[in-house]
């Protein structure tokens, strides 16, 4: 088997509140591998920790506790001299292609930059190769010459995308990266993520709050709730077995709405709660709608379902209790 390119064990991250002693429990305890070439999909609500997981893997947030394993080696204190030639390596993709690009630089210019400051080749090695990646991101060689104003904002996405594939790396963590943008244009961004993938070899952490775009281009995906996993599986596992009541709202939530279908949807009640102040023992018992007294005083451990790579933590898994009766119809 390959080594995975990425290991994260028991990663955590509390962040000060400004008052003494009281953290916002940002993730707590997440464990996660991506093979090279696998895309890892990360779905959760808005707070569930995805960007703060994003930013520690590649040491942009100094995790709390817990390990992060790059290529084979213990990233996790590593200082920032030691870091900065890795960073070639791993790259990150952001939701807002305009604040992630100098307006005042050409686009050929702001696609070469990670050339420059990683590879040492010389000006026409770099000119070839940005009109190469250009191609490859299929951005049409006259706007190497233009600037972000004028370009759309899939177009801005393809160029932040140029930058993160233009040295190599091992991993690309993408935050959101089709979220600001229009439908027919995220359909196309993803077509060119899955093909940039296949060319590249490079393992892809993809984070969003849709379950249907992370669907689009995941061979696993992990549940978050509250800045833990809930459930990780193969995405078609996922979909066609979703174990954890939390999973199983999400995915009857995400059903098409089509009243002939008879389709049947989980309402969830209540907020999320607030990460300052977690719940006690399963913190998705203020929400689920099978919890049990037992559920507010331990904490579930990960259940295997079905294959090895599918595993989920609900109490209620060896019961049977897990599987939300179907509640209300859309
Ligand atoms: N620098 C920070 N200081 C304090 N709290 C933070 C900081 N960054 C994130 N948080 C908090 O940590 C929690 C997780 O935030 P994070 O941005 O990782 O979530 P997310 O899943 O990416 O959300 P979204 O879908 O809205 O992008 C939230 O409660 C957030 O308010
Ligand atoms: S452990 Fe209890 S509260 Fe948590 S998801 Fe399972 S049944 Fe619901
Ligand atoms: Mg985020």
């Amino acid at each position: 088997m390959t080594s995975p390119v990425l290991t994260v064990e028991n990663l955590a991250k509390r962040f000060p509140t400004g008052r003494s002693g009281v953290f916002v429990n940002a993730v707590n305890g997440v464990d996660l591998t991506i093979a090279p070439g696998e895309t890892l999909g990360m779905v959760g609500e808005s707070g569930s920790g995805k960007s703060t997981i994003g930013r520690a893997v590649l040491r942009l947030t100094e995790p709390t506790e817990g390990k992060i394993i790059f290529d084979g080696r213990d990233i996790t204190k590593i200082p920032e001299g030691q870091m900065r030639p890795l960073r070639r390596d791993m790259q990150m993709v952001f939701q807002d292609p305009w604040s992630a690009l100098n307006p005042r630089m050409r686009i050929g210019d702001l696609i070469a930059e990670p050339m420059k400051l990683h590879l040492g080749l010389s000006k026409s090695e770099r000119e070839n190769k940005t009109v190469d990646l250009a191609n490859r991101v299929h951005l049409r060689p006259e706007f190497l010459r233009r600037h972000s104003s004028d370009l759309s904002g899939g177009q801005l996405q393809r160029v932040c995308i140029a930058r993160a594939i233009a040295t190599n790396p091992k991993l690309i963590v993408l935050d959101e990266p089709t979220s600001s943008l229009d439908l027919s244009v995220r359909a196309e961004i993803l077509d060119l993520l899955n093909e940039i993938r296949e060319q590249t070899h490079a393992a892809m952490l993809f984070i969003s709050h849709d379950l249907g775009t992370v669907k689009l281009i995941s061979d696993r995906i992990v549940v978050l709730y509250l800045g833990s996993v809930v459930e990780s599986a193969r995405t078609d596992e996922l979909f066609s077995n979703p174990a954890h009541p939390y999973s199983q709202s999400l995915l009857s939530a995400h059903l098409p709405a089509d009243p002939a279908a008879k389709l049947e949807r989980h309402v969830l009640k209540g907020e999320i709660p607030s990460p300052i102040n977690l719940p006690s023992g399963c913190t998705f018992r203020t929400r689920c709608p099978v919890a049990k007294d037992f559920c507010e005083h331990e904490v579930p451990k990960p259940h295997h379902i079905g294959s090895a790579e599918h595993q989920a933590n609900c109490l209620r898994i060896p019961d049977g209790g897990n599987r939300i009766a179907q509640t209300e119809t859309a």
